[in-house]
């Protein structure tokens, strides 16, 4: 398997060596060296000391992520409106993470989307690997913001496609197998859609704008999709499935498979804390867009995956940004003498070139936004 694994590398060098001269190294496929159950992890994905996960930590149901119930901000009465609204504002402000439930896509649609995913990644290796992505870009089947040959790997295979606008879609990377597989994608990405542009009108109402405030400045949305599949790892005390970063999207809506081990972490008051998955709820995050048009009042919180001794895991993931010609900076309204102005301006299209062209860090990929004052502490 190592060796279809190098070819296909080394075919995807060929064709893009003349644009991208990213020199990767061989990256393995983490299902394939599941299979070959190695007694010992490669070196490539054995975290320095720091960048461990410790795995006894797991911190009382206090400190769990707070849930929104959608149905209350869309059909309650007033007052379970009001009330779903402030729990929203808390959950923005003092979380950036918390999960949807009564979310309104249908449950046989999320167990559709789970089926097939699941279904892909457990295509043989050739199969995949008809959809590769190529070192430096972030669409197709592997493992993406890999940029060096010593830069350490995640324990995951990644599927990921353009959705909207139509331009960013690359057909040739949508796959045939397995059946129905896109449109599928298509289907759910649409009712995703449409709870991401709902969410960021109560998101709007939270901070006191206009509820159509994010739909008119993002023009035509940019909307992205991945499937993660961490295999299980005799060693996930030396591993992770996904390094740790922040999103750079406005929102992120995050489904996890039914029956997944636990493995999505969020870093709240200098610990990663587990997101329990709650049975058919979505989970949201805060992105760095977000961050940046609020002027920090909701922030883009850093987050990672862990992975199981036994157990496999599966999420599908959605991004939600504006349009990529679409200028961003804080709103004014968010700016006053208590709260200077703290991200400069810049496109959209400027800050994803910036994001995919750089290793996941943690928050650091948002630097690229931040004015730097002297006086400034974060
Ligand atoms: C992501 C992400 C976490 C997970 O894809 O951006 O944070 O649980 N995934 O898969
Ligand atoms: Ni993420």
């Amino acid at each position: 398997m190592a060796v279809c694994n190098q070819e296909a590398n080394f075919s995807c060098k060929k064709i893009f060596l003349p644009t991208s001269p990213i020199k990767v190294g061989h990256i393995d496929d983490v299902q394939e060296l599941r299979k070959a159950k190695p007694t010992t992890i490669p070196e490539r994905f054995v975290r320095d000391m720091t960048e461990r996960p410790t795995l006894a930590i797991t911190l009382p149901s206090l400190s769990e992520i707070p849930s929104i119930n959608f149905s209350s901000l869309v059909n309650g009465n007033k007052d379970d409106c009001q009330n779903e609204i402030l729990q929203l504002a808390r959950a923005c402000e003092d979380w950036g993470f918390f999960q949807v439930i009564n979310h309104g896509i249908d449950l046989s649609l999320l167990e559709s989307i789970e089926e097939l995913a699941k279904n892909f990644f457990m295509l043989p290796l050739e199969e995949k690997q008809k959809y590769p992505m190529a070192p430096g870009t972030v669409q197709g089947y592997g493992q993406a913001f890999v940029f060096s040959e010593d830069q350490k790997l995640d324990w995951c295979n990644m599927f990921a496609l353009g959705i909207e606008p139509h331009y960013i879609r690359n057909p040739k990377l949508w796959p045939i197998q397995p059946p129905k597989f896109c449109e599928t994608v298509e289907v759910y990405s649409r009712e995703v859609r449409k709870l991401c542009q709902n969410l960021l009108k109560y998101i709007a109402i939270t901070l006191g704008l206009k509820a159509d405030i994010f739909e008119e400045m993002f023009g035509v949305a940019v909307q992205a999709i991945r499937m993660n599949y961490y295999p299980p790892c005799s060693r996930p005390d030396l591993v992770l499935g996904l390094s740790p970063h922040s999103d750079g999207s406005a929102l992120t809506v995050l489904q996890q498979g039914k029956g997944s081990s636990v493995g999505l972490q969020i870093f709240k008051d200098n610990k990663w804390v587990p997101v329990q998955p709650i049975p058919n709820a979505l989970v949201i995050n805060i992105g760095d867009t977000l961050e940046v048009l609020t002027n920090g009042k909701y922030k883009s919180v850093e987050h990672r995956a862990v992975t199981h001794k036994e157990k496999d895991r599966l999420s599908i993931v959605n991004f939600y940004a504006p349009s990529y010609e679409i200028e961003l900076g804080p709103m004014p309204e968010l700016v006053d003498e208590n709260n200077p102005c703290k991200y400069r301006r810049y496109t959209h299209g400027e800050y994803n070139k910036h994001y995919v062209t750089n290793k996941l860090q943690g928050k650091k990929t948002l630097e690229f936004a931040k004015i730097k004052s002297k006086t400034s502490t974060e």
